[in-house]
């Protein structure tokens, strides 16, 4: 691999780069509309549990196994099994992995270019002033606009792989220690404003008060792909930056440091965008468009609303952004692997992402009618290619690869490496193992495996 000299300046520098592949539209587009579509505070509730206990081990699982290998994800994982005697095919983890984040990538570039048209929008005004029903027309129109809806895709992904083909730490420590902060800032005046609305008490209500009846199996599988989602576990990509991490570093205490940090905006985001919906008598389970409308709306009624709408919109761009660079890296690193030449390989991903992507912007319009696993029936059924690369990859595969890297972490690695990459020590090594063998890997197998058969209906 390239880059194998190249290592994060500091402890801090690496926690931010992780929380900024973390964060991004999982946490604000995606964590809000999940909620709505199962019932609140059960999808909550699942998926608070899946972040503690499946989402922290593996997180660890995944950086420990690039940590370890000091190189691409999938020659790490072909060094190690070969080092401890097992087969080299451990190496296409990573293959999954890259099908899966090209799937994930081709929608995200879609709705990251909504973020940025709606920086346009927020700076020329169109939501001023005006009531919801017109900022709710405004997304619907802006859904039939094809020309645009592929000219800001276009525009994120050739932002993306600029700086994917220049490599990864350029630039990137930078933006995220500027970024996050000013995030969380703009979340804290949101969720400030929210406060003060009518619909505050039913949003949390609606959001914190336990309703065990809408736990579904639906619910569970969507709250279990969601922590791998928006954790970014799963596809071997923080693997990816685990090769560039600081030898002094801790890596539990970077784990939970970025969790904290992940599940805070989510829960910010919810908070803002739910008493909108409460405010104004919206439908909570408002699908792709929810943060869209509802926060347009907020803004609409604060002063100062247009530029601070700008201004919001401006930073979901640059979450969204490092987030898509983290997705984007795994892909070009592999075909580095391979000889291709850096500037190349972002240039073949991103053509293929973008292509790809085209198929979830037309999802909307011109093939809003067209279902193309139909015959699947099951999770499959009515579903266009935007729902389906946009729930597929986040709840099977991601799961399905975190399994597999919590397989390999305990028991194809060499547990000397794994004790090494973990960090912590000796006791907090094997406690961190047997979680991982007893209690995650389990778990994520059950909740594939059943909820799988219950949505198809076999029992
Ligand atoms: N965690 C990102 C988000 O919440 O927006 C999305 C993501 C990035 C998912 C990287 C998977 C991944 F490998």
């Amino acid at each position: 691999m390239t880059s194998k000299a190249q290592q994060w300046s500091s402890q801090r520098a690496f926690i931010l780069a992780v929380t900024g592949a973390a964060v991004g539209l999982g946490n604000i587009w995606r964590f809000p509309y999940m909620t709505g579509e199962n019932g609140g505070s059960a999808f909550l509730l699942l998926y608070i549990l899946f972040v503690l206990i499946l989402g922290l081990p593996v997180m660890m699982a995944e950086i420990m196994v690039g940590r370890a290998g000091r190189a691409g994800p999938m020659q790490s994982l072909m060094n190690m099994a070969r080092e401890n005697g097992a087969s080299p095919q451990w190496r296409h983890i990573a293959t999954l992995g890259a099908v899966t984040l090209f799937l994930i990538l081709s929608f995200y570039g879609v709705v990251s270019g909504w973020s940025l048209a709606y920086i346009g929008k927020s700076i020329s005004g169109d939501f001023a002033g005006q009531p919801p029903n017109v900022i709710g027309g405004i997304f619907g129109q802006f859904l039939e606009n094809v020309p645009l809806l592929l000219i800001c895709h276009l525009i994120f992904m050739v932002l993306t792989m600029a700086v994917v083909a220049r490599g990864v730490t350029q630039g990137l420590e930078r933006l995220n220690n500027l970024l996050m902060p000013l995030l969380y800032l703009l979340l804290l005046l949101l969720a400030g404003y929210a406060v003060t609305t009518p619909g505050f008490g039913e949003a949390m209500k609606w959001l914190f008060l336990p309703n065990p009846e809408a736990i579904t199996w639906k619910a569970t599988l969507d709250a279990m792909g969601h922590a791998f989602f928006t954790l970014a576990i799963g596809a071997c990509a923080l693997m990816a930056y685990g090769a560039y991490m600081p030898p002094e570093q801790s890596l539990p205490k970077a784990v939970i440091a970025v969790a904290i940090l992940d599940v805070g905006v989510a829960l910010l985001s919810g908070i803002a965008i739910f008493s909108v919906v409460f405010s104004h008598g919206m439908e909570p389970a408002g699908g792709p468009g929810l943060m869209f409308v509802t926060l347009p709306i907020a803004f609409s009624d604060i002063t100062g609303g247009t530029w601070l709408s700008a201004a919001f919109f401006v930073l979901l761009l640059l979450a969204t952004w490092t987030s898509s660079i983290n997705l984007a890296e795994p892909m070009v690193a592999m075909l580095i692997d391979k000889g291709w030449r850096r500037g190349q390989a972002a240039f073949a991903v991103g053509v293929a992402v973008w292509a790809m992507g085209v198929l979830s912007a037309l999802s909307f319009n011109v093939l809003s009618d067209v279902f193309p696993l139909q015959a699947l029936g099951g999770i499959f059924a009515g579903k266009t290619v935007f729902d389906l690369v946009s729930s597929i990859p986040p709840d099977i595969f991601l799961p399905l690869g975190g399994l597999l890297i919590a397989i390999f972490a305990t028991r194809v690695m060499p547990a000397s490496d794994g004790r090494a990459a973990l960090g912590g020590g000796e006791a907090f090594y094997r406690r961190w193992r047997k979680i991982t063998v007893m209690i995650s890997a389990p778990l994520v197998a059950l909740v594939l495996f059943v909820s799988l058969l219950k949505l198809w209906g076999v029992f």
